[in-house]
Order: C-alpha cells, then structure tokens, then sequence
C-alpha cells in the first residue's frame, strides 16, 4: 500500500480536540458492561445489535439512541471510565489538549448529582495527565431542545462547581431551537467570567451562526458548515477570526452532506477561515481524530501545509493559555520543519 507523507505527518502531529462529546464516546461494549454493573437496562439485546443500529438519517435520529444509551452512566466511576477510555484513543491520535463537552442535563433528571459527573471526570483526567501529559477543560453544555427555565435551573447547580468548568456550551436538536432562546442564560454565563460556545449552522440555517455571534457571543461556533450558504457571514468569520469545530465524520453520518467529497471544509479553508477537525461523538460516527483525518485526507488529499494549519488552528483556538499554545506551536513547527514547503 502506498504510504502518504502528509497524512503521517498530521496523524502523528501534536493536536488538540475541541468538539467532543463525552456521551457521544459510549463504545457498545463499555455501554453494555455498565449496563450490567448498574443493573440499567438498553432497548437492544447485544453490542452488535446496537452497534447495528447506528445508521442515521439525521441529528435527531442519532439523539434518540445517544440520550438512550447515556442512561447507562450512573456513577463516578463510570464517569472516570468513560473519560479514560475516550483520552486513551485520543492521545493515540496525537491529541495533546481536549476541550470535552458533557450534558449535565442528560443525567440530573435520572438522579446523577452534578458533582458526581464531574468528579468522575476529572479523576479520568487526572489519570491522562499522569500517564501522557495532557491537559483538558470540561465545557457542559445545555439542551437547546429544553426550555430557557430548564438551564438557568442546571446553571445554578452548576454554580457551587464554577471553579472547575471551563466554558459553556449549546447543543441538541438545533432545528426549531435557535440560539437567541438562551441570549439570557448565556449572558449569565459571561457574567460568570467564562467563555461560550455554541453548535450552529450544523442542520440549522447560517442565520443561527450570526445569532450565535450577536446574541451569544460565542468564542467559538461548533460545526458551522452551513455558513457557507451565507457569503457575508463566510467573510465575518474569516475578518473576526472566528474558530469552527468542524467534525467531518459526523456530518456524513449524519445526513448534513451526501459524501465526504461533497463537505465544505474546502470552502471553509479557501474563505480564510480557523477551521479545526474533531470528531463529536465517534463512537457513533465512524471514528476518532485520527479516522476524521483519513477520511479528510481521502477524500481531499492536502498538503502538510493544510494539515499544519488545522493543527496550529486547533491548538490556538483552545482555551489553553498563552504560554502552553506558544509551547504547543513550537513542537508543532517542529513535527512539520522542512516538511511544509
Ligand atoms: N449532542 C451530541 N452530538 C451532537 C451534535 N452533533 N449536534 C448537536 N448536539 C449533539
Ligand atoms: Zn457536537
């Protein structure tokens, strides 16, 4: 088999995450042996079985068997579990820095406190930094599909904890739910002192990606793949150097585009904008960082110039401080020196 130079470079190339769904990392086999150890039941009768069941037709299909199959996580073990498990593939792939989203309302409903979730979390982390070095921040993110009452509600169980959260975010169902429903909430969340994010223009029109900037004043816009249909707002993102966490697995399985050819990260790149790669939730779609990159690679063959670029992008567009991402950057010029030209 023919090796390719650039896609070596940039699977081995120090990297951060910043689109990740810690649910969305739920592997059929730990999902099934902490159904067992928690006594939960899933609506399917094997790993195979659900594994069979992953064949989407869009975002709310895949929502349906994703908050089904969260039910499973109970306690702060499993939290460690399913943190270790996923920053175990993910320095595999070169990840040095995740950014690693989590749903608190996923699980208060069912009993989990908050400080369990986050507990189990950060001793996952904990663990991964011993081990490899690396570092992460937990953004929790509220249910767009929940009401404004519901999270200003999650918000104020998440207070005593602001200490050990780095951001907030907004995902779910995006159609029919646009970002100017939480401007309060997420004006709340600024007054905290911390920074937002935001899924938008994943389904949704580009018209939710400028509420997201207006309204929400978001540092980052997670997906935003259909800005493209908005020739100002490609312009606005590319002039205000707005960060896209863009995950290419997930688009294809998830309907957004047909096939990977068919994707709008060249448009994206060719704009001028900071666009980074991840993978949402890759036990679900296909794969981690590193299957993201190949599947980029295969179907758009980029030079290690390109692969450079997503790289530094992602690396500057963490919530890392100055001095690591100056670090970072210099390991990373050295893992492409005398490649990039
Ligand atoms: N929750 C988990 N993955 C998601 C996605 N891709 N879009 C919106 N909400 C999500
Ligand atoms: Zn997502």
């Amino acid at each position: 088999m023919q090796t390719d130079p650039s896609l070596a470079l940039a699977l081995s190339a120090p990297k951060a995450e910043l689109h990740v769904h810690i649910e969305g990392t739920l592997e059929p086999d730990l999902a099934f042996a902490l159904a067992r150890r928690n006594g939960v039941s899933l609506p399917y009768a094997s790993e195979a079985a659900l594994a069979a069941a992953y064949d989407f037709e869009d975002l709310q299909s895949f929502l349906d068997l994703y908050y089904a199959c969260a039910d499973v996580l109970v306690t702060e073990a499993d939290f460690h579990d399913l943190m270790l498990a996923y920053l175990t593939r993910a320095q595999a792939d070169g990840v040095i820095h995740a950014e690693i989203f989590f749903d608190p309302q996923t699980h208060l409903p069912r009993g989990v406190a908050f400080a369990t979730m986050l507990a189990g979390l950060e001793s996952g982390a904990r663990e991964a930094a011993q081990r490899w070095g690396m570092t992460t921040r937990l953004i929790p993110n509220f249910l767009r599909h929940l009401s404004e009452e519901d999270a200003f509600a999650t918000l104020a169980q998440i207070e005593p904890y602001l200490d050990r959260v780095d951001g907030f975010g907004l995902d779910s169902s995006e159609r029919g739910h646009p970002p100017s429903k939480f401007a309060r909430v997420f004006a709340r969340c600024r007054e905290l002192g911390k920074p937002v994010v935001a899924h938008a223009g994943e389904e949704g029109p580009p018209s939710y990606v400028v509420e997201a900037l207006d309204l929400l004043k978001v540092s980052r816009i997670d997906h935003g793949v259909r800005a493209v249909e908005d020739e100002a707002l490609l312009q606005r993102l590319a002039a205000e150097g707005v960060p896209l966490t863009v995950c290419p697995l997930s688009n294809v399985r998830l309907c957004v585009f047909e096939r990977m050819e068919l994707h709008t990260l060249p448009k994206l790149l060719a704009a001028g904008i900071r666009a980074t790669i991840n993978s949402d939730d890759p036990a679900y779609f296909g794969g981690y960082l590193g299957d993201n990159i190949r599947a980029v690679q295969a179907a758009f063959h980029y030079p290690p110039e390109v692969w450079y670029r997503l790289c530094r992008n992602s690396l500057e567009a963490s919530f890392a401080s100055d001095v690591e991402k100056a670090g970072w950057v210099a390991r990373l010029d050295a893992h492409f020196a005398g490649a990039r030209h």
